[in-house]
């Protein structure tokens, strides 16, 4: 994948800055509203957010045909009602076939530093790639899905409206990159009860009391707004990583088995968990940290036997269940 990015990366830097007067672009800004608590993420300069660019955007993420064989679009695999994550394991993509990692929630992707969970991918913007052109995705490429949204007179339309250019590797990416950045929820039950708005459950209380103490240190790396720290962890779930995780970036033997701390925002709805889906629910998560996983040499020190009863392991998923934001996942907006 890294050498088809390399490749097509003069493509993608490519931009044209003349306007003529009959030009279709259309720069009203789309208006983000960032909940409370929450910084406003910053947006590339080539990419400002504008409502042709989303509402493109939006269009192509519905759209199969930027698959080889017009099947599988992207939320096939990011799925709304799951905040644009799957229930499989591993999605099938074109013909059934199968990668190796599990689909991530695009909940709040707009303020990630880098993207994928080994961080192979530095921008989000580039990051639509990697799906189009992956053999075990959507297997097509680029140039080909540009030529042929091309031939379709009300996607040149909005292409121009939105970029004032036709489709190309620039455009597509670029506008997938602006509606997912849309994607910001920050309303979840646990939001509410912060702001005062609702109460929570005794057990769920107990559970964030757990989740921030130093008994469990949850929440050392699943910190901040986003409860995620963005750091590269051995979380110990294997002594063996098939998968090398942020070593296949670096090739350094310290980061073996090491993947980006994910949000746990709307964790209930995202299912089953880790980079290869191998937990199948939250009660199998919490007995895997509980049980302090196994040994690694990368192994984050923080991962050892925590020593709760059945009642805390009961109370830390209550918490977690907290983090769901009805709100996002229905939010027309983001429907096709
Ligand atoms: C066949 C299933 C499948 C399809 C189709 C698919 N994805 Fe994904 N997506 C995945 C998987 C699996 C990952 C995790 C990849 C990794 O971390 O290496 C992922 C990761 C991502 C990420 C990174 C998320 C993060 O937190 O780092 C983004 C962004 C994304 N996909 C967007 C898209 C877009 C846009 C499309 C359509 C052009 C698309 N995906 C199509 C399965 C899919
Ligand atoms: C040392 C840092 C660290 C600590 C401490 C930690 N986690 Fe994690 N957590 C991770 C990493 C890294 C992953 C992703 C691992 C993977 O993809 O294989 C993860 C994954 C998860 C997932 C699955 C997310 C998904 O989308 O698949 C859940 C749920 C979770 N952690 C909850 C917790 C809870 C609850 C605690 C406290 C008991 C905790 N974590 C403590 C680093 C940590």
């Amino acid at each position: 994948m890294r050498n088809l990015l390399l490749l097509f990366l003069p493509i993608l830097f490519f931009s044209s800055c003349q306007k003529d007067p009959k030009s279709l672009l259309d720069e009203t800004p789309y208006l983000l509203s960032i909940p409370n608590g929450f910084p406003t993420p910053s947006f590339p300069e080539d990419n400002e957010l504008t409502v042709a660019r989303v509402t493109l955007g939006k269009r192509l993420f519905y759209d199969p045909i930027l698959s080889v064989d017009s099947t599988i679009s992207c939320a096939n695999c990011h799925k709304q009602e799951l905040a644009f994550a799957d229930d499989q394991a591993i999605s099938p993509g074109v013909m059934g076939r199968k990668g190796f990692r599990n689909a991530t929630t695009l909940t709040n992707i707009a303020y990630l530093s880098y993207v994928n969970k080994d961080g192979g991918v530095p921008k989000l913007d580039l990051q639509p790639i990697v799906p189009i052109e992956d053999h075990d995705e959507m297997a097509f490429t680029i140039l080909e899905a540009s030529d042929l949204l091309n031939t379709i007179p009300d996607y040149r339309d909005a292409f121009l409206k939105a970029y004032d250019k036709e489709a190309s590797p620039f455009t597509i990416t670029r506008s997938l990159g602006a509606f997912m950045r849309t994607f910001i929820s920050g309303n979840s039950y646990y939001d509410q009860y912060k702001q005062g708005l609702n109460n929570l459950s005794a057990d769920a209380l107990a559970g964030m009391n757990l989740f921030f103490s130093e008994q469990t240190n949850c929440s050392s790396c699943h910190s901040g707004f986003n409860f995620t720290d963005n750091s590269f962890r051995n979380n110990g779930l294997y002594e063996d990583y098939s998968d090398w995780g942020r070593r296949r970036v670096t090739l350094l033997m310290e980061d073996d088995g090491k993947f980006r701390v994910p949000t746990l925002r709307n964790i209930a709805l995202t299912a089953p968990y880790m980079h290869d889906g191998s937990l199948a629910d939250l009660e199998m998560v919490v007995q895997h940290y509980n049980n302090g996983g196994s040994n690694h040499t990368a192994k984050d020190s923080l991962i050892r036997p925590l020593n709760l009863s059945e009642t805390e392991q009961h109370q830390l998923i209550a918490f977690l269940n907290t983090l769901t934001d009805t709100s996002f996942i229905h939010n027309p907006e983001f429907n096709q």
